[in-house]
């Protein structure tokens, strides 16, 4: 994927495709796509196949909407999920990644998904939310089965089948969310269901359905990409070890690294807009109702932006990675996925004197064009 996006972004940087999809690879053309909403709409759904009607994920998936309606459920989401909610998580995550790392005693070889890169972000989330921890295994499940769909493009029955067969799925999760959504009626508490139930904003409120589709998104949004980053970061580092060293001895370093790991293994490759109108890119004439992915894998690695794009470089003075994106749709998690990935690794450097990763045994990886992460990481580790 990576040396085809190398490849096209060299050669036909806003590339169309056989099926008629558009490509955008390079920064400039993918960061002025994210910031000019009202030209390339979030609203893709009529390219993609139809979920069944009323879904809750199509009712409320923030992602995928346009202003206005975009802008007042942002806000109304924003009012619930405040910077200080995510900073006042500190000690938490700090508190769950050592009983996650507890549970390993003095192992000499571990699989990181299973013991912390998949638990630690779906026990927040799930926490943040307000739904019992306990029911994580039947997330993984769901999600699991969700993050499977493979939409082909090119047989778009085939597709449309495969989105059928999820529907249950779907459906289970909904319905869960649903109950939840229930209890925190009669019983509000301290978390964000309950947080976006109370939330108003100019006299607006949020509807039930709403706030299930929010609950959805939030909860698959925010998690496999977190999961994502940390597996991408032990990578890395497995593949840079003076930069393990240099953040052995300065802790302050992890913010950079993390940013650099973000910016060369992005957890989303792509992201998807419609055309709303003709419109002028890198040279070409792009028609109105065109479906457009936006490749953030290659402008992440636009040498014209980041010199020498391969090198892992903790000294990169710019932050323009997109691995978040950009404009209105910016990641609203980003702050939580940052601050999970500073503390974990920062446990992991003062637990583990040494991590490598395992040889005699795969490392597998999602969908890269669904998560680009690992799904299994095997790890041998020198206990300090
Ligand atoms: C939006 C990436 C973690 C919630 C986005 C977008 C990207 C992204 C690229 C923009 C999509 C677009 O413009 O089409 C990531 C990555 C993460 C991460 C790489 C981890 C490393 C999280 C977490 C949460 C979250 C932890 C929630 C707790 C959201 C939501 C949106 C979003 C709600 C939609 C915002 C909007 O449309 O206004 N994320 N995300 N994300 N993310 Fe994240």
């Amino acid at each position: 994927l990576r040396d085809w996006c190398d490849q096209l972004r060299a050669t036909d940087p806003v590339h169309r495709d056989e099926r008629g999809v558009w490509h955008l690879f390079r920064h400039a053309d993918v960061s002025a796509a994210l910031a000019d909403a009202a030209t390339f709409s979030s609203e893709t759904s009529a390219f993609l196949p139809a979920a069944a009607e009323g879904d809750a994920f199509r009712v409320a998936n923030l992602t995928r909407m346009d202003p206005p309606r975009h802008r007042a459920m942002r806000g109304l989401v924003s009012t619930a999920f405040t910077p200080r909610l995510v900073s006042g998580l500190a000690p938490r995550i700090s508190a769950l990644t050592s009983e996650l790392l507890d549970a390993l005693a003095e192992a000499s070889r571990l699989e990181l998904v299973d013991a912390l890169t998949y638990p630690l972000p779906v026990i927040v989330i799930s926490e943040l939310l307000g739904v019992p921890t306990e029911d994580r295994g039947t997330f993984r499940d769901w999600v699991d089965v969700l993050l499977s769909l493979n939409v082909d493009r090119d047989n778009l029955a085939a597709s449309q089948q495969a989105v059928r067969s999820v529907a249950p799925t779907r459906a289970a999760l909904i319905d869960y969310l649903r109950g939840q959504v229930d209890r925190r009626r009669v019983d509000p508490g301290e978390d964000l269901i309950s947080a976006l139930l109370a939330a108003e904003a100019d006299g607006a409120r949020l509807t039930e359905g709403e706030i299930v589709g929010l609950a959805a998104t939030l909860l698959i949004a925010g998690h496999i990409t977190t999961t994502g980053l940390l597996g991408n970061a032990m990578l890395l580092f497995d593949q840079h070890p003076e930069v393990v060293a240099r953040l052995r001895d300065n802790r302050e370093l992890l913010p950079s690294a993390i940013e650099e790991v973000l910016r060369v293994r992005p957890p989303f490759s792509l992201t998807m807009r419609a055309t709303t109108r003709e419109v002028e890119l890198g040279g070409r004439t792009l028609p109105a109702n065109q479906l457009v992915f936006l490749w953030l894998l290659s402008a992440n690695r636009d040498e014209t932006v980041f010199a020498e794009p391969d090198r892992f470089d903790l000294d990169r003075r710019n932050s323009h990675q997109l691995a978040f994106g950009r404009g209105i749709h910016f990641c609203l998690g980003a702050p939580l996925a940052r601050l999970e990935a500073r503390i974990a690794l920062d446990l992991l450097l003062d637990r583990y004197a040494e991590f490598r990763v395992a040889t005699d045994e795969p490392v597998e990886f999602y969908n890269p064009l669904v998560v680009n992460g690992p799904k299994r990481l095997p790890l041998l580790v020198t206990p300090a």
